[in-house]
């Protein structure tokens, strides 16, 4: 596909990865490469301007692919520990980078996040879903509040794409993967949530990129669903042995650091956008059953 750039030229486009090492970059570097895309990635930190603009005048991208951010090892909860390294990594470095993209003429994709919400009385679980003009009002983590924070303003660039994604989901079993961090928990809570399979929404973030589109983007598939459905799916196509425990939020508010936020995700917006190119994404119960059954096409048991 030739892109059409701000400037209105057109050209053959180039991708540029941040956060070459992440584990989303890693499967939107084989899907453009499967797609025959001209593809490259980086590791250099984004609140280092200097080094950025040289990155980015070296490699000369049409595209940038933020898939940096600083997410917490083993999770979340590293952030409320580390705070400074925190804003450094998702409010400077992500600024700092758009800004530079927009400098140069970029456009420049955030693989940013929808854990900004909670539900709420006039957004109940099994209610209507939040929409992206919808103000945040989750602030349980640090990590969900540098992002809610930083998004507003990102948004304001005319180079930037904001993609939120809620509890990315693989094909395999990858420790970052929602579902094996499911199976991994001792207990777990049981509640609807919108979910983003990545076989569905990473070709829909390259052929939003292409199209030069700009926004911000609830970027998970249709629907909610709990955790015992996604629980249940994986028992019935994948382990028939599986079993699990249940726990109340409450129960689980006291091993957890930062809390943690559950919502259901308006997507009319993006199924509308994908329309427009004849993409069409999984309702969230239908999209799990499909990538269970890669799972088990492949041999993952
Ligand atoms: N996985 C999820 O559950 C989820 C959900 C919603 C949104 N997201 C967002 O999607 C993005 C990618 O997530 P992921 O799951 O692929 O995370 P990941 O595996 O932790 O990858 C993130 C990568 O970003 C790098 N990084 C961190 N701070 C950086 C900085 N200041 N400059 C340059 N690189 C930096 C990390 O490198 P180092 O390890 O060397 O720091 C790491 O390689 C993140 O922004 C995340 O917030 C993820």
């Amino acid at each position: 596909m030739v892109s059409k750039l701000s400037n209105g030229h057109r050209q053959q486009p180039r991708f540029l990865i941040w956060g070459g090492n992440g584990w989303i970059a890693g499967q939107l570097k084989r899907l453009l490469q499967e797609q025959g895309k001209e593809v490259h990635t980086t590791t250099i930190r984004m609140e280092n301007r200097e080094a950025v603009l040289s990155e980015l005048l070296l490699t000369k991208p049409t595209h940038v692919l933020n898939a940096a951010g600083c997410t917490g090892r083993p999770n979340v909860d590293w952030c409320e520990d580390n705070k400074g390294q925190t804003v450094r990594s998702n409010v400077i470095g992500t600024l700092n980078l758009a800004d530079a993209c927009y400098q140069a003429n970029i456009h420049c994709t955030t693989f940013a996040t929808g854990c900004i919400y909670q539900y709420d009385k006039t957004h109940p679980v099994g209610g209507r879903g939040y929409t992206e003009e919808d103000r945040p009002n989750f602030e349980g983590s640090f990590y969900s509040l540098t992002k809610s924070h930083v998004e507003p303003v990102l948004s304001s660039y005319p180079n930037c794409l904001i993609l939120r994604l809620r509890m990315p989901v693989s094909d395999d079993l990858h420790p970052r993967n929602f579902v094996t961090k499911l199976l991994n928990y001792e207990r777990v809570v049981n509640i609807p949530n919108s979910n983003t399979i990545l076989h569905d929404l990473l070709p829909a973030s390259i052929m939003l990129a292409e199209h030069g589109e700009t926004g911000v983007y609830n970027f998970t598939n249709p629907g909610a669903i709990s955790h015992n459905e996604v629980l249940t799916l994986f028992k019935d196509i994948v382990r028939p042995e599986l079993s699990w425990q249940n726990f109340t939020l409450e129960e689980q508010a006291k091993v957890i650091k930062a809390d943690r936020s559950n919502c259901s995700l308006d997507t009319s917006k993006l199924v509308a956008k994908l329309k427009e190119y004849q993409y069409e994404i999984p309702e969230v119960h239908e999209a799990y059953e499909k990538c269970f059954e890669r799972m088990k096409a492949v041999g993952i048991e």
